[in-house]
């Protein structure tokens, strides 16, 4: 190749990475921030060498099929890789990364914020006082559940599980997680492993789903795993809008068997699910679980290394 690689990259990424990623790359940046049909994407790749993508542009296995050969490397700036057929690619001979690792504490901080929103009832709080509808109080008076001392179940004890774990030891909770493995007792730090989600959910106060979005994983949360939980319990996920079964969920808050949830993640995205907004004690965010400054730098300088090492003829970090 001669020349820099040409590089597109197909949202509006940290100013820090974009500056950095026009020093190195002949790059094209979507400065008006558009999103992309499966076609465009197809037309696109025609003129690139790399895309540097978000989850929010979907390579499909027809998407993979239809790809111009020219195009060598995905950088995903995600974490998630469940926008990527990666068998598909893969056959494509295409190298596709990740950036794992340094979104793991902004996620948890937000699955946190979400746990506590949902559990102290802050978004009914917030309305009646914003509203100028906050009329009375009495002790019986917006009464929530408590996180401390509580029961904590993680689906997935990676790094975002850990991370939220630690968060949730420092509230003095007590830590239950299910995973494929069971972890070191370094990582465990004390948590209380589950061989089977049958042992786990019966025992989960609070349940914060931190897995990916897989064949095996989708609709993980379904009526029959959410009537497992006790009785008022509450529910988080900053994963994944595929692991939960969102009719099952509605149907919870409904019987009131689920006392909250709190979801920066929904099937539709974005948009997310309309009937949920009828239920003030289910606290929703917009995908933005790694919305942070230092964490958008991070993410996007660690697609950068991963180009940088593929372009000079080295095994990028996270490839997958
Ligand atoms: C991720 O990295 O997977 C986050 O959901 C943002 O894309």
């Amino acid at each position: 190749m001669t020349g820099k690689p040409r590089l597109w990259i197909t949202r509006r990424l940290s100013d820090a990475t974009l500056e950095r990623a026009a020093r190195d790359y002949d790059a094209t940046i979507n400065w008006e921030d558009r999103t992309w049909s499966a076609d465009e994407i197809v037309q696109m790749s025609r003129d690139f060498d790399a895309i540097l993508p978000c989850h929010s542009e979907i390579f499909n296995a027809d998407v993979a099929a239809r790809l111009s050969d020219r195009v060598k490397i995905i950088a995903n700036h995600s974490v998630g890789v469940d926008h990527c057929d990666l068998p598909a690619l893969k056959a494509r001979g295409i190298v596709v990364t990740n950036t794992p690792d340094v979104l793991s504490d902004a996620t948890a901080e937000l699955a946190l914020l979400l746990m506590l929103g949902a559990a102290r009832r802050a978004i009914e709080g917030d309305r009646l006082v914003r509203e100028g509808r906050w009329d009375s109080w009495s002790p019986a008076f917006m009464v929530g559940k408590q996180v401390s001392g509580a029961r904590l179940g993680i689906i997935g004890m990676g790094r975002v599980g850990r991370a939220m774990a630690r968060n949730a030891r420092g509230l003095g909770m007590e830590i239950h997680y299910h995973n494929r493995r069971r972890l070191p007792p370094e990582q465990e730090q004390g948590a209380i492993f589950h061989e089977s989600l049958d042992t786990l959910l019966p025992v989960s106060d609070f349940l914060s789903l931190h897995c990916p979005a897989t064949p095996e994983t989708e609709g993980l949360m379904n009526a029959a795993r959410i009537a497992q939980l006790p009785e008022g319990a509450v529910l988080v996920n900053t994963a994944r809008g595929a692991l939960v079964d969102e009719e099952a969920l509605l149907e919870a808050i409904r019987s009131g068997h689920l006392a909250a949830a709190g979801l920066d993640c929904f099937r539709t995205e974005p948009g997310g699910n309309p009937a949920f907004a009828a239920h003030d004690n289910i606290f929703m965010l917009p995908h933005i679980g790694s919305a942070t400054r230092r964490t958008r730098d991070a993410m996007g300088f660690r697609a950068l290394d991963n180009l940088d090492a593929f372009f000079a003829g080295r095994e990028p970090k996270d490839r997958l």
